[in-house]
């Protein structure tokens, strides 16, 4: 099965990233791509941008890596209670080529912060809105606290009963 995963996160230590590739790692026999968002940065969103630009290349190419996979699993980063800005931006420009950005494809939504809402906000943002942006959604989890929950170093979930959740969501792709 071929998986694309990402944080939807710029950052270069993101923690959503480090959950996102320990989620994907969880699948057997999986052929895994670990997204990085920086390789699709475009210019902020407008209309007017739209109308001077066109459709950016990258916008298109990030679309063309979900059509090419068979599984997605991305793990959201909260800023402000919503979306980070370099995954909206992408998203945004996505979905003027094509609003249905998923594609039908079977998705996992996980989110975390170092907080104990663990990026629930953004979550609930993404899950709901998931099928209008034809997302097969097959199941959700937030992970509170990530320094507590997570093993930086050894790059994994420390807590029993949250990585059994996530086995048992990560497990509902295949
Ligand atoms: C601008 C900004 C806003 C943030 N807002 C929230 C928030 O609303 N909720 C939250 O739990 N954490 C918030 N945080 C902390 C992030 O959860 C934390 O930076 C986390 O590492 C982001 O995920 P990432 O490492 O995958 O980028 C915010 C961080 C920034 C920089």
């Amino acid at each position: 099965m071929k998986v694309i995963a990402f944080g939807a996160s710029s950052s270069k230590s993101s923690i959503n990233r480090k959950l996102a590739t320990y989620a994907a790692g969880l699948l057997s026999d999986a052929d895994v791509e670990i997204l990085d968002l920086n390789d699709f940065e475009m210019p902020l969103f407008s209309e007017d941008k739209e109308k001077e630009l066109g459709h950016p290349e990258l916008a298109h190419a990030f679309l063309n890596k979900i059509g090419e996979s068979e599984a997605i699993i991305i793990s959201f980063a909260e800023h402000n209670g919503s979306y980070s800005a370099a995954y909206k931006n992408l998203f945004d420009w996505c979905s003027r080529i094509n609003l249905k950005v998923f594609q039908n494809k079977p998705v996992v939504m996980l989110a975390t912060s170092p907080g104990l809402g663990g990026a629930g906000r953004v979550l609930a943002a993404a899950t709901t809105s998931a099928p209008y942006f034809d997302a097969d959604l097959k199941g959700s989890l937030s992970i509170p606290s990530f320094y507590d929950n997570f093993d930086v170093e050894a790059g994994c979930l420390n807590d029993s009963v949250l990585s059994s959740q996530l086995v048992s969501v990560i497990n509902s792709l295949t």
